[in-house]
């Protein structure tokens, strides 16, 4: 029997992925999975019992990944699941941007007892005008799931699409439509287009790479959008931006009371992922990676461990251990098992920075001493019986 708990509230499409041999437990500290949305994990304690955290999500800034890894925790995220809800947000706020459909609905709204509006409008609507996207220049920051998705979405709005990413995967490259031009730099983006979406997680790296200096790069009355994360842009730049003309309009869907204090600001409360189809394909991805990994040993959509898919055992045992990437560490493995003359059916080890991460299946039943001997090696970090 497996324990899990849960952070958020989860949707049951993806509680039911999870079978009879899941309980669900109140008490965080029993759960060896824990499935999170946006709750913050970094003032928490992580018990010994935990072996994976699931993130029904993308964005991971609310869970501390180094902590994890060196306390033998894998964690998880949902890439693309959510991707679709986002997407559409965005061309909303794209067209919330070219058109005041929201000054104009509220027009409709204060004049709703005028007998005569059919007619009142006409004359009306010349205060809402706006422009139209197609053949604007749109550039999007990062090609990944949702950036893609984003790209080809434009593109068959007929706007000009560039976009940059130094991390592109060719998954995501051969998904992408072939009239999007990749650019080589974000300066020739900011200098090209009229329209900028940023689709990036939030890294160290990453914090406010839209600040003065790329709004100085920009054309005149630029339009940028951020259904990413807040810290992704500098407040104070882009509120001397929108003040100065140079970004005209700021669509974001992660306000905060600074950015709420500018002019040209459309904000919506962190809806991008809010659809009923982006919370259940979270929740069914997260329960998936979960059960491969408890039940398996396999890691898929890792963020801090490598992926590694070592299919089922068909031997008598498997046991999988997380340790640090250096020399000399299978060696010790395996030397630990033609000790008690155990053999090894199959091995597999990848690694991911400064952690790796093995999968050994043997032709006898493991044992605790086995175990202990395990954990015992310098740089093993967690070692667990799968059978
Ligand atoms: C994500 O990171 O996937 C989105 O921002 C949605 C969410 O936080 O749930």
């Amino acid at each position: 029997m497996y324990k899990y708990a849960t952070l958020n509230p989860i949707a049951q499409v993806g509680l039911d992925v999870l079978t009879d041999e899941y309980v669900k437990t109140e008490d965080v500290n029993e759960a060896q999975a824990i499935l999170v949305r946006s709750a913050s994990m970094h003032d928490m304690e992580l018990s010994a019992n935990l072996e994976c955290v699931a993130r029904a999500g993308a964005g991971v800034n609310n869970i501390p990944l180094d902590k994890c890894a060196e306390q033998g925790v894998v964690v998880f995220n949902t890439p693309g699941a959510n991707a679709n809800g986002v997407k559409e947000l965005v061309m909303a706020g794209m067209l919330l941007a070219c058109r005041d459909i929201y000054g104009g609905m509220q027009w409709v709204e204060e004049n709703k007892t005028d007998a005569d509006i059919n007619k009142t409008m006409e004359k009306a609507k010349k205060n809402f005008a706006g422009s139209e996207v197609k053949g604007k220049k749109l550039g999007v920051i990062g090609l990944g799931a949702i950036g893609v998705l984003v790209a080809n979405m434009a593109n068959r709005m007929g706007m000009q699409v560039f976009g940059v990413d130094p991390y592109l995967s060719v998954v995501n490259a051969v998904t992408l439509n072939r009239d999007v031009t990749i650019l080589k730099s974000y300066d020739e983006l900011y200098k090209t287009c009229d329209f900028i979406t940023i689709h990036v997680p939030l890294l160290e790296s990453t914090k406010g790479m839209l600040n003065k200096d790329a709004f100085d790069k920009m054309k005149e009355g630029t339009v940028v959008l951020n259904f990413s994360r807040d810290t992704l842009v500098n407040d104070d730049d882009m509120g001397e931006a929108l003040k100065s003309g140079k970004v005209a309009k700021y669509v974001t869907d992660f306000p905060n009371a600074k950015v709420l204090t500018f002019p040209n600001v459309i904000a919506t409360p962190h809806l991008g992922a809010s659809t009923e189809e982006s919370e259940d394909n979270c929740a069914m991805m997260a329960a998936e990676e979960i059960r491969a990994f408890l039940e398996d040993g396999n890691i898929i959509n890792s963020v801090n461990m490598p992926n590694c898919d070592a299919g089922k055992c068909d031997s008598a045992a498997r046991i999988t251990i997380i340790h640090k990437n250096k020399p000399n560490m299978i060696a010790q493995f395996t030397q630990l098992f033609a000790k008690d003359n155990v053999n090894i059916a199959h091995l597999t080890d990848k690694s991911r920075g400064d952690y790796a991460y093995s999968v050994i299946d043997i032709d006898a039943v493991s044992t605790q001493k086995v175990v202990d001997e395990l954990t015992a090696i310098d740089g093993v970090v967690k070692v667990r019986v799968i059978k």
